[in-house]
């Protein structure tokens, strides 16, 4: 594992290199929490599937911890609208090229006032570059012979409801879509409160791992 932080921890990088990347961004202040166990089960069932698909699935997998990370607000700067960059400097630095880089983007984020939390929020705001860059640029964010990109959203909520989760998703939809990927699927639990509830719901941890383990399957 290699630490691409200075001193902060936040993103671990297999030193492996391989084909396909992945990038997980956990955004839960409550590490070891619901979301931060689903990705934990999906990068799991990642490595294990790839293991077993042979030289055919090399996958780079990144885990980037938002909460642990300094993302300051979107200012409307515009200065993206212009260059194509974000002038604020901050971990962003760091993240803009793996955002990317990746062929897989998992968001993690648990429902906050049904909402993302604020750190999904900053990463989210801060990727108005990605659509400066796609609708005002017009330039394209597939590399040449890239296949795909595509994003996956996890998401947790204490309530229940069919209302839930419909704001998180609109905006996964737009995320998404400014990052030049397709929103691939979601992995979405309502009525789960408590730090590690995750675990005690009937199918969560097995569909999280069955979610891996398709991730790895469609990329081949
Ligand atoms: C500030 C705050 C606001 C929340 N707002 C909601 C909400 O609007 N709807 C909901 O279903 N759960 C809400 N929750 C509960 C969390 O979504 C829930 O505990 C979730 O399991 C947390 O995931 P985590 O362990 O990955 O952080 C809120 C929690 C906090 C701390």
């Amino acid at each position: 594992m290699q630490d691409r932080s200075e001193g902060a921890g936040y993103c671990f990088e297999a030193t492996d290199r391989f084909d396909m990347k992945v990038l997980a961004l956990s955004s839960s202040p409550r590490i070891g929490g619901n979301t931060d166990l689903l990705v934990t089960e999906i990068l799991r069932a990642i490595r294990q599937e790839a293991a077993q698909a042979g030289p055919e699935g090399r996958f780079e997998i990144t885990e980037c911890r938002l909460s642990q990370m300094t993302i300051r607000p979107c200012t409307q700067c515009d200065h993206c609208h212009r260059q194509g960059t974000c002038n604020l400097a901050d971990d962003m630095e760091g993240l803009y090229p793996q955002i990317e880089a990746a062929d897989w983007l998992i968001l993690a984020s648990p429902i906050y006032f049904m909402a993302h939390c604020a750190q999904a929020k900053l990463l989210i705001d801060r990727c108005q570059v990605f659509w400066a860059r796609r609708y005002i640029l017009k330039q394209s964010l597939l590399r040449p012979g890239q296949a795909f990109r595509r994003g996956v959203f996890v998401s947790v909520g204490a309530t229940h409801g069919v209302k839930v989760f419909a704001g998180v998703k609109v905006t996964m939809k737009w995320f998404f879509d400014a990052l030049e990927m397709e929103y691939w699927d979601n992995l979405l639990f309502e009525g789960c409160d408590q730090k590690g509830r995750i675990r005690h719901l009937p199918t969560a941890l097995q569909d999280a791992r069955e979610l891996g383990r398709r991730i790895v399957q469609a990329s081949l």
